[in-house]
C-alpha cells in the first residue's frame, strides 16, 4: 500500500511540478497581460481627455470654416471700406445715436407692461407655444424670438451660418431654411427648464416687429393671394373655415376676402378657430403671444422700418459682426406704406377695424406704434 502509495506520489510528483511550472508561466503571463491592459486604458484615456480639452477650446472642423469665412468677410469688408467709406465702418457713426434709439424702445416696452390697465393685452406666460417660436444658438449665446412676416427668414440663415454648417448665406438652400428636421436650428422648447431658464438669463436676446396691421396685410397676401412655399392647406383647408365662420355677404362666391379675415381677426373669440387650424396661426398671432416681450427681457427690438440701420446693430451687439452680415435689403421694402394700409382697410366697416385695433393694442402700445386711427375717421 505505501508502494503504491509512493509510486503513486513519485508519479505524480514531475507532473504536479509541470502543472505548476505552466501555472507559473501562465500567471506571469497573465499579470503582464493585465499590466499592458491598464497601460493601454490608462494611455486611452489620457489621449481621450487630451482629445477633450482640444476639443472644448476650439471645435475641429466647425472652427476652420469660419475661421476661413472671417478672412474672406474682412476681405470684403476692406473693399467695401475702400469704395464707399472713406474713414471709418458706417457702424461706428451709427452706434451712439442708435443705443439711444434702442434703449428708449426698451424703456418705453418696460412702462407699457407695468401698465395695468393693460395687462391682458401686454402679458402672456412662458409656454412651449413661446419657447417653440425662439432660436438658440449656443455657439455665439444669442436667442432670436421668430415674428413671421418681418424678415425672420433672413435671420434664421445668419444663425444656420454661425452653427458653421454653411460658410456664407449664398450658400444656403432656400427649401432648408424652413425645414425644421435638417436646418440644424434648435428652439428654446428642446431644452430641459434649468438650462432654458440658464439661456434666458445669460444669452443676447432679440426680436424683430413692424407696424402690427401692415404685418397682417403680407401675412394675408402671403398666404391666401400669393402662397409662394406652396402650402395649400391655407386655401383648401383655412380660407373654408374662415369664410364659413365670417362672409358677411352669402352670395359671394370668391376666395377668402380681407375682409373676413379682419372679421375673423377681430373676434375676441376667435380662439376655437385658431385650435381648429393649429401650428399656421403664428403667422397672425400677436408679438405678444409669440415672443412674450413682457416676461423676456429681450436687449434689442429690432423695427422692420428701420431694418437698414437695426440689422448692423443687432450683429454688432451680439458679437457676431466679423462672422456674417445681414443679407442685403431691397430698397423701399422696409418702408412704412400708409397708403397700403388704407387701400386695404378701405372696404371694411369700422367696428371692425376697431375690434381688430383693440385685439393688437398690446402690439402698437409695447413696440410705439401708432394706432391706426386714420382708419376710423
Ligand atoms: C395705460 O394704458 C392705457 C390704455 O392704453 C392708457 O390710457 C394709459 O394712459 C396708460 N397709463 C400709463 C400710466 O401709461
Ligand atoms: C354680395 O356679393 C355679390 C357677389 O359678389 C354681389 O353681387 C353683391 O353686391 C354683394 N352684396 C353686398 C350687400 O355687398
Ligand atoms: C405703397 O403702397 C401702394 C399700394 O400698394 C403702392 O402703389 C405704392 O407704390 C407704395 N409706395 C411705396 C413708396 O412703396
Amino acid at each position: 500500500m505505501p508502494m503504491d502509495l509512493q509510486s503513486c506520489a513519485n508519479v505524480n510528483s514531475p507532473k504536479s511540478e509541470n502543472t505548476y511550472k505552466k501555472w507559473l508561466v501562465s500567471e506571469t503571463m497573465r499579470r503582464q497581460c493585465l499590466l499592458l491592459v491598464i497601460c493601454g486604458w490608462v494611455f486611452f484615456t489620457l489621449l481621450f481627455v487630451l482629445r477633450l480639452k482640444e476639443y472644448d477650446a476650439k471645435p475641429p472642423t466647425l472652427d476652420n470654416t469660419v475661421t476661413t469665412y472671417i478672412k474672406k468677410l474682412k476681405l470684403q469688408d476692406e473693399s467695401l471700406l475702400t469704395d464707399n467709406q472713406p474713414t471709418e465702418s458706417p457702424l461706428n457713426e451709427v452706434d451712439s445715436h442708435w443705443d439711444t434709439v434702442h434703449n428708449e424702445r426698451r424703456s418705453h416696452l418696460e412702462n407699457v407692461c407695468k401698465n395695468t390697465s393693460l395687462r391682458n393685452l401686454a402679458h402672456t406666460s412662458l409656454t412651449k407655444f413661446v419657447l417653440d417660436r425662439i432660436f438658440v444658438c449656443d455657439k455665439y449665446k444669442i436667442l432670436f424670438c421668430q415674428t413671421p412676416k418681418v424678415g425672420n427668414t433672413q435671420w434664421k440663415k445668419v444663425l444656420i451660418v454661425l452653427n458653421g454648417e454653411f460658410k456664407s448665406i449664398e450658400d444656403i438652400p432656400e427649401a432648408l431654411v424652413h425645414n425644421h428636421e435638417k436646418n440644424g436650428l434648435y428652439r428654446l422648447s428642446s431644452y430641459s427648464a434649468p438650462d432654458v431658464k440658464k439661456r434666458l438669463n445669460a444669452y443676447f436676446k432679440f426680436l424683430i416687429v413692424r407696424d402690427p396691421f401692415e404685418r397682417l396685410i403680407s401675412a394675408f397676401k402671403d398666404k391666401f393671394l400669393k402662397n409662394p412655399r406652396f402650402e395649400p392647406w391655407y386655401k383648401y383647408k383655412i380660407a373654408p373655415a374662415i369664410i364659413q365662420k365670417y362672409r358677411r355677404n352669402r352670395t359671394e362666391t370668391k376666395g377668402l376676402q380681407f375682409d373676413d379675415f379682419i372679421r375673423y381677426l377681430g373676434d375676441p373669440n376667435h380662439k376655437w378657430l385658431d385650435v381648429k387650424i393649429g401650428e399656421s396661426i403664428i403667422h397672425w398671432a400677436t408679438y405678444v403671444e409669440l415672443c412674450a416681450p413682457c416676461e423676456i427681457k429681450y436687449d434689442v427690438i429690432g423695427h422692420h422700418e428701420t431694418l437698414e440701420k437695426d440689422a448692423p446693430y443687432i450683429i454688432k451687439r451680439a458679437g457676431i459682426n466679423n462672422l456674417v452680415s445681414y443679407p442685403q435689403i431691397p430698397p423701399g421694402i422696409t418702408a412704412y406704406n400708409r397708403t397700403k394700409i388704407e387701400q386695404y382697410f378701405a372696404g371694411i366697416n369700422k367696428r371692425d377695424i376697431k375690434r381688430l385695433a383693440s385685439r393688437f393694442q398690446g402690439d402698437f402700445k409695447l413696440f410705439d406704434y401708432a394706432e391706426p386711427d386714420f382708419l376710423l375717421n
